[in-house]
């Protein structure tokens, strides 16, 4: 027998069937079962507002007004308050941080101008956001659309742990995006399904693609048009790398698709996911966020206020809050007046280093060795060997050459660029070049 739902549950499901009962389909049993509770924490929150004496509520020790602390950490930690430091952060994150990252993605994607969605909630990065995302609307069972050349990390997160089924798509298609591929897989695996979840990861890890214009406006149309024929659709945005565009190639889109699925139909949940890790080069922080984009703009804000509870449910009951240093320093961050200019710098380093990559592997003498995936955007970028097994040149590359990098398919070799100098890309390449050769006339 499944648990009987908790009062508070079932009044966030009441409240998400009045004002959108699309999403409350959308949920897996855990989503309709997580709700946030009031206990320490809510009253702890009361307290922090009205107890102007003594507020014996909180679960941390205090001294002199201000979180107890040691000073061998203290004299790491520069000139953050012991506050910013040590206490514990709330569920969905510092509202400072919150508040500053909407504005970001305002700022940084024109389509979300006007449109209504809800304030990010922290997670302790972007792995977690998905595991989050995962719990509250994968069920065993349930597919997850994705293309065939994919973060390998999904597969442990959505079919090892929830034992969802991920169902793939040819990403390419000649030199760029399969939106046809894309439509038709979506009309496929909906066939006799009423939910799908469809994860969209661009510019994307392995091949470090960004999608044109146009093929952002037909990806959007085509799951419009599957939420139209009656399919409940949750879109999830993995934006890990937004903002490293460097157009090699031809102009990509600079937005996030979020904000091109955000209000578009009531049977279409866009969820972004995104963080410090890669846009502000902080991998170790830990800092990322989830951010939901309803379908019906006259219930978004309901809707925001459900999901956001149900978030803060689920990081409870698995992680009880992200750290709270880390929140700071990026709140901090996000108000620093040159945090534009030193992202550009950064972002300026990698795509030199793109430029430069792009130029070699294109180079006429390597076709015998392998085909160059488009690449534009991010940390990576992909070719696909020709005629021997990729593993086995990952191997030989280490081996021989001492140089390391990903196997990703049966022929598919990944190369992070953003960990090379740009005077390193050419002997990498024909460290390749070579090995495949040998492997070759072995
Ligand atoms: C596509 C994609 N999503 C998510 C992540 C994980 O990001 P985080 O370190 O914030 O958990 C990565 C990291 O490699 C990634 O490539």
């Amino acid at each position: 027998m499944p648990p009987a739902l908790n009062r508070l549950a079932e009044d966030l499901n009441s409240r998400l069937e009045a004002a959108a009962p699309e999403v409350l389909a959308m949920l897996s049993a855990y989503g309709r079962r997580i709700y946030f509770p009031k206990g320490i924490l809510s009253q702890g929150a009361e307290a922090k507002k009205h107890a102007h004496k003594v507020n014996a509520t909180i679960g941390i020790a205090t001294e002199g007004g201000h979180a107890m602390h040691l000073s061998s950490m203290a004299r790491h930690v520069g000139d953050l308050a012991p506050e910013e430091i040590y206490n514990y952060a709330p569920p969905a994150g510092r509202p400072g941080l919150r508040e500053r990252w909407r504005e970001k993605l305002l700022e940084e994607n024109p389509s979300l101008r006007g449109k209504q969605f809800g304030l990010p909630v922290t997670t302790a990065a972007i792995t977690h956001g998905l595991s989050l995302v995962g719990e509250l609307f994968l069920d065993p069972g349930d597919l997850l659309v994705l293309p065939d050349k994919l973060w390998g990390n999904y597969r442990l997160g959505f079919e090892v742990r929830l034992g969802a089924e991920i169902v793939t798509y040819p990403f390419f298609r000649g030199q760029g995006f399969n939106t046809e591929g894309f439509a038709e897989a979506l009309a496929t695996h909906a066939r006799g399904r009423e939910k799908l979840v469809v994860l969209l990861n661009f510019p994307n890890n392995p091949t470090g693609y960004m999608p044109t214009a146009a093929e952002g406006d037909a990806i959007a149309a085509a799951l419009v048009a599957q939420a139209e024929a009656g399919t409940r659709i949750v879109a999830l945005c993995d934006d890990a790398y937004f903002g490293l565009f460097y157009h090699l190639g031809g102009e990509s889109m600079t937005e996030s698709l979020f904000g091109l699925l955000t209000g578009r139909h009531p049977n279409l949940l866009a969820v972004k996911l995104d963080g410090a890790t890669k846009e502000l080069f902080a991998w170790g922080l830990r800092c990322g966020f989830i951010t939901f984009g309803p379908g019906r703009p006259d219930s978004a804000e309901e809707v925001c206020t459900v999901l956001d509870a149900k978030a803060r449910g689920a990081i409870r009951a698995a992680i009880s809050n992200s750290p709270m240093l880390s929140q700071s320093v990026v709140e901090k961050a996000l108000s620093s007046p040159s945090l534009a200019d030193e992202r550009k710098e950064k972002s300026e380093l990698l795509r030199a280093r793109a430029a430069r990559v792009f130029e070699v592997t294109g180079s006429p003498r390597f076709a015998e060795s392998w085909e160059v995936y488009p690449f534009n955007s991010g940390y990576f970028m992909c070719v696909k060997v020709q005629g021997v097994d990729a593993e086995t040149v990952r191997k030989r590359l280490l081996e021989d050459e001492g140089i390391g990098v990903i196997s990703t398919g049966p022929h598919d070799i990944r190369v992070a660029f953003s960990c090379l100098e740009e005077e390193g890309v050419e002997p990498l390449f024909e460290a390749l070049h070579r090995v495949v050769q040998k492997l070759r006339t072995d």
